[in-house]
């Protein structure tokens, strides 16, 4: 009864009461005080007079500004980034960033421009990045070039030119991209390829433009840091085009919807006449599919085949020596083997990313790639009972691999003794079959990084991580541990190296107070969207700096001894949480307001009780848990009652006593 009478006074004596402070500011984001302004989609028709005249970014994509002119950014003369994406604009009139002389990037795409004046470009003389995509241009003498000297990149995408030919004074010392994608280009002259002639290390694109012709010698002697010319219905006359050239990358995809010849080893003849290093054929159809195709491909250094519907790749393919990389991800092999990949004995990269079929990995398919450092084969629909010692045979220098999103895995002792140099494994989303006391990952000391989550592992097996002495970052999301709760004596024992640990979506209700005790390095951990409630804390009292997760977990009250815990953290994500905002948190909460700089996502950190509070941020509770009027009202009655009920019990007391003597 007593218990009861005092936890009724208590709540009578504290009542809370509580203010928010709101602010209704629909005006431009601060991103960065005096610098960066957001002004996205606020349907402004000027610019607004509180953006402080030092602002250098700013983002005003989305308003309303048909034309623009001197007065228009005349006070913001230290702009350096200046984004106007879809603000209908029309004209840019005579002089309009006269004095803007530090800005670097202007970008204008998505405005249906009528009108450039000659002067209008002719402050910023340091402008780097101009971007005109979509803005309805059909011919460069439209721009007003003749002062952009020291521009690096120039963006023309989806507008209607027809002839890259430059304004003939422009100069292209500077020029480091040019983009003419999704344009109406169906030619290219020695004259127009030769007002580019002074720029080095270009990367030029012409993606999605039907091209038909080229003249011959366009290219001729010519160097590229990359060249694009996806989409193209005829690759031979790219072929026969780029003839002389140099260029670093070259890309030919093509695309579903546009139609294109199959390839043939004749069309492919043309590589042999120019020097590239990585190329791009994705989603071409092969025909005559044989190791001729791949004659003049004995230079490259990379080779992209993605979803070029291949079932297999020929045998005897010959002098392939130099590829480091090759991708053949999104085809159609049934079995490791069906890649051949004896004929690039150099490769250090492979990927075979989201096969179509069921990929089955057979036996030392890959034994002859001894320089493998990178392996992927994620979402391929691999199947094994049995993984992967015989899979992976001889690959003694893999460093990665990517088994991510694959079926159902099995793995035994020493599953990976193949690859004693593995430094990343990535099984995430692939069910693993693992028996109690095998241990799968032993003897991989370089091993740093290893994403289990959502591989269904058997958290209760304590040796599946052992012999992993250099484990910095493992992942754990969506497992799930016996009864919700991470005992004393757990898995991650053996890991004492660990930095960085995701144990978000395990659906844990508790960690014991010793559950990390062996865990000294950490730097990270992320318990969110669990059902953990404050105490867990406890069990990081011996942790300091780290960056602690506790976002979307059954997190009310944080009792004060707890509090310390926290202050040693550096960064604490406490959002999404039931968090009571009565004066039974008061300690948590003034804590709270003392150490913002602690604390991330506190726009969704919200009270959650009592009602009158729901949905109030945390940073902007007033409590005031002290004796009110009201209180003290109580308090004396309480009081008054108190005595006199022991006045007649002393009475009683002694009646009764002197009764029986
Ligand atoms: C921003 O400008 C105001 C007024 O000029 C100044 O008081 C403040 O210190 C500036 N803030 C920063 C971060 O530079
Ligand atoms: C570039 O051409 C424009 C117009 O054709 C001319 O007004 C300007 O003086 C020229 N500039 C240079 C540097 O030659
Ligand atoms: C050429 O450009 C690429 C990317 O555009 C860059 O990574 C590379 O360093 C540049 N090379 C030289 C020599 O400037
Ligand atoms: C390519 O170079 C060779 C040898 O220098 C020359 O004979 C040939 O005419 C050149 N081809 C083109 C299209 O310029
Ligand atoms: C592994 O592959 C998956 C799917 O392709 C990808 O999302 C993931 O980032 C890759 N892992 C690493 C470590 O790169
Ligand atoms: C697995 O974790 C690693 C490291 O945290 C990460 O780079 C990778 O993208 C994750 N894989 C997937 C499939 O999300
Ligand atoms: C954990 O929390 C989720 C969402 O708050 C809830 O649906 C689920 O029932 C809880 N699980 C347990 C075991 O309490
Ligand atoms: C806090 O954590 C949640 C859940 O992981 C995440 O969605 C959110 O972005 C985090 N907040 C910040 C500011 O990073």
């Amino acid at each position: 009864m007593a218990p009861l009478v005092s936890g009724f006074m208590l709540a009578v004596l504290f009542s809370a009461s509580a203010k928010v402070i709101t602010s209704s500011d629909q005006m431009c984001m601060e991103k960065e005080a005096n610098k960066t302004y957001n002004c996205e989609n606020l349907g402004l028709r000027e610019i607004p007079d509180t953006l402080p005249t030092t602002t250098e970014f700013l983002e005003f994509a989305f308003n309303f500004l048909p034309t623009i002119q001197t007065t228009t950014f005349s006070r913001l003369i230290y702009l350096t980034f200046l984004d106007l994406t879809r603000c209908q604009i029309n004209w840019i009139h005579e002089d309009t960033f006269e004095s803007h002389h530090q800005l670097n990037t202007i970008v204008l795409t998505g405005n249906p421009l009528i009108f450039m004046a000659e002067t209008s470009l002719n402050g910023p003389k340091s402008l780097k990045h101009l971007f005109l995509i979509q803005t309805g241009i059909s011919d460069l003498e439209f721009i007003p070039m003749h002062n952009l000297e020291n521009l690096e990149s120039l963006y023309l995408g989806g507008n209607h030119i027809s002839s890259i030919k430059l304004p003939e004074n422009f100069s292209a010392r500077n020029l480091k991209v040019l983009d003419f994608q999704n344009n109406a280009i169906h030619y290219l002259s020695n004259k127009d390829m030769n007002a580019l002639e002074q720029a080095t290390n270009l990367s030029l694109n012409f993606n999605g433009n039907d091209i038909k012709s080229i003249e011959t010698g366009a290219f001729h002697s010519k160097v590229f840091q990359s060249l694009n010319f996806g989409g193209i219905f005829d690759l031979s006359i790219v072929m026969k085009g780029l003839q002389n050239s140099t260029t670093q990358s070259l890309w030919l995809g093509a695309y579903e919807d546009t139609e294109d010849q199959d390839l043939t080893p004749a069309m492919l003849e043309g590589l042999c006449e120019l020097s590239v290093e990585s190329i791009n054929l994705q989603k071409h159809h092969f025909s005559d599919l044989s190791s001729t195709t791949f004659r003049c491909f004995t230079r490259l250094r990379e080779l992209d085949l993605t979803a070029a519907h291949l079932k297999e790749l020929p045998s005897g393919i010959e002098g392939m020596n130099s590829l480091k990389k090759l991708v053949l991800s999104m085809n159609n092999f049934d079995q490791l083997c069906q890649i051949n990949a004896a004929s690039f004995p150099s490769l250090t990269d492979l990927y075979i990313k989201g096969n179509m079929k069921k990929l089955d990995l057979g036996a030392g398919c890959l034994e002859k790639l001894q320089n493998l450092r990178r392996l992927d084969l994620s979402h391929s629909k691999i199947e094994a009972s049995e993984c992967c010692n015989l899979a992976l045979r001889n690959l003694d220098h893999l460093q990665y691999l990517n088994l991510s999103y694959n079926m159902p895995i099995g793995l035994q002792s020493q599953a990976f003794k193949e690859c004693p140099k593995l430094e990343l494994l990535d099984l995430a989303f692939t069910h693993l079959r693992i028996s109690a006391p095998q241990t799968p990952f032993q003897d991989l000391h370089l091993l740093q990084t290893l994403n289990l989550s959502h591989c269904h592992v058997d958290t209760s097996n304590q040796h599946l991580l052992e012999g992993l002495p250099d484990l910095r970052h493992l992942n754990l999301h969506g497992n799930s541990f016996q009864d919700g709760s991470i005992s004393k004596i757990n898995l991650l024992q053996t890991v004492g190296s660990l930095e960085t640990l995701i144990l978000s979506f395990c659906e844990l209700l508790s960690i014991d107070q010793q559950a990390f005790h062996s865990l000294g390095k950490m730097s990270h951990i992320d318990l969110s969207h669990n059902n953990l409630t404050g105490n867990s804390i406890d069990a990081l009292s011996h942790l300091k700096g780290i960056y602690l997760n506790l976002a979307a977990n059954s997190i009310s009250i944080i009792p004060p001894h707890l509090l310390p815990i926290l202050s040693q953290q550096s960064t604490i994500n406490l959002s999404h949480n039931p968090l009571d905002c009565t004066c039974s948190n008061f300690y948590f909460i003034t804590w709270y307001k003392e150490n913002p700089q602690k604390l991330e996502g506190s726009e969704e950190t919200v009270c959650a009780n009592p009602s009158s509070l729901k949905g109030v941020k945390l940073s902007e509770v007033k409590l005031s848990c002290g004796i009110t009027a009201l209180g003290i009202f109580f308090l004396v009655v309480f009081l008054l009652l108190f005595t006199i009920l022991f006045i007649f019990s002393v009475k009683f007391i002694f009646r009764w006593k002197y009764q029986h003597i």
